[in-house]
């Protein structure tokens, strides 16, 4: 009989029931959700507080005097006070509702980057950035004459620290890194890169779009300037996430969208802006996927952060393991003590879109590609690999399953 698992000592089936999809089947069979780096499940209470909102709330807010206004704007405060506390930010004002991480570093390059980046200014990147996380940095720094600078990845696919120390010349403006890589899952030690960024007069962004979701993240504790994340990695509905950034920082900011909702007056040649944080939520905003981030939250909290770590570490542990038993496969990063919940990989003679597609005909969900990481995979001197990411709902026995479909996509296509 399969061993019980258990995260923070519930069983692992009954956090399952929670999640509605997990029960449909692909292809006639189970479905073995392994993309949660892309997208996560939803639970019950997620999907049900949308519902709640449009049968009982739905009204716009910050400008009705009528009570479900009132209410809507409460709920929705409210969800900021709950983001500011998940992180440890001092305040919900440190808190900006966008779109998802996406948005949020393009905010930053808008508003804070065009005031401060200057020509001949360094922007230090790493080597292992998603798209998000580069591309805003590109136009910014074409623009202003700014000059962008990496560190680079190391064979284990670690950050260079040493490196980054001894060879970066020129003024750092500003230091944007991943916390977790969404390809080889290396967590990187944000708050030491924090104490080079600051050492050099620098600012960092930290693009926490993979750790919010399984980690307790403290903004405080790190002593980033910026942190960006997406609600539909951490259980909430698509189009929502969250900017974090030192009120002092947005105090100096100016807003990246302008409009209805985030001024304080306005007349017909000039404007004050409202307060922090909705004078960066111009037009009217998210509100219900808002409020449903607030619940995803309650879901995470309610299990604990440090037991959805815990239970993760043990889940890509084993994953590494297994996978690591199969002839030809490469696996990309460090350690499975130095990574969060995702294993890239390749199978010698096999393309990755093969792979998924054979692993689909399974029920087994994975994902197949650059993951919105071509320079990384450059790097690693592949074009593409194939990526099965866990989360708190995933058990030993879908990477059982995993691995058992790549044995038989190997008699397929070996
Ligand atoms: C590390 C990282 N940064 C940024 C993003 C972008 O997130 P979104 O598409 O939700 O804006 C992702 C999404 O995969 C990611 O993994």
């Amino acid at each position: 009989m399969a061993k019980i698992e258990t995260l923070n000592g519930i069983n692992v089936e009954l956090i399952r029931e929670d999640f509605p999809i997990l029960k449909r089947k692909v292809h006639g069979n189970h479905l073995a959700y392994l993309d949660s780096a892309a997208t996560s499940q939803k639970p019950a209470s997620v999907i049900a507080v949308i519902n709640e909102f449009y049968s009982t709330h739905n009204a716009t807010v910050h400008r009705g005097v009528y009570q479900m206004s009132q209410e809507a704007t409460a709920r929705y405060k409210d969800a900021h006070v709950k983001v500011a506390r998940f992180i440890n930010a001092r305040s919900y004002e440190e808190i900006v509702f966008v779109r998802n991480a996406t948005e949020a570093i393009n905010l930053i390059a808008y508003s804070w980057g065009r005031a401060n980046i200057k020509a001949g200014d360094v922007i230090l990147l790493t080597e292992m950035e998603h798209h998000s996380n580069l591309v805003p940095w590109q136009l910014l720094a074409r623009e202003k004459g700014a000059r962008l600078e990496f560190i680079s990845v190391d064979k284990d696919g670690l950050l260079d620290l040493q490196e980054m120390k001894e060879n970066i010349d020129g003024r750092i403006r500003l230091i944007a890194v991943t916390h977790m890589s969404n390809v080889l899952g290396t967590i990187n030690p944000v708050k030491l890169i924090t104490e080079f960024a600051h050492e050099n007069g620098a600012l960092i962004l930290v693009d926490a779009a993979q750790t919010v979701p399984r980690y307790a993240v403290d903004v405080q504790e790190i002593d980033c300037d910026f942190m960006v994340f997406s609600g539909h990695k951490m259980l909430a509905p698509n189009g929502i996430g969250a900017l974090y950034a030192k009120s002092e920082i947005l105090e100096d900011m100016k807003p990246f969208i302008t409009g209805g909702n985030m001024i304080q007056e306005v007349k017909l040649r000039e404007s004050k802006w409202g307060e922090l944080p909705w004078r960066f939520e111009a037009g009217t905003p998210a509100i219900e996927e808002g409020i449903a981030l607030g619940t995803a939250i309650d879901y995470l909290e309610g299990l604990g952060m440090e037991s959805i770590e815990n239970y993760e570490r043990q889940i890509v542990a084993y994953a590494m393991e297994r996978l690591s038993e199969i002839d030809g496969i490469e696996i990309y990063g460090p350690s499975s003590e130095q990574r969060g919940g995702l294993v890239s990989f390749n199978l010698a003679g096999i393309q990755p879109h093969d792979i998924a597609a054979a692993l689909d005909y399974d029920g087994i969900a994975i994902r197949a590609g650059h993951h919105c990481a071509q320079p990384l995979h450059e790097k690693l001197g592949i074009k593409a690999s194939a990526r099965a990411s866990f989360y708190l709902y995933n058990t030993r026995e879908e990477v059982d399953r995993l691995v058992n479909g790549l044995h038989k996509a190997k008699k397929v296509f070996g």
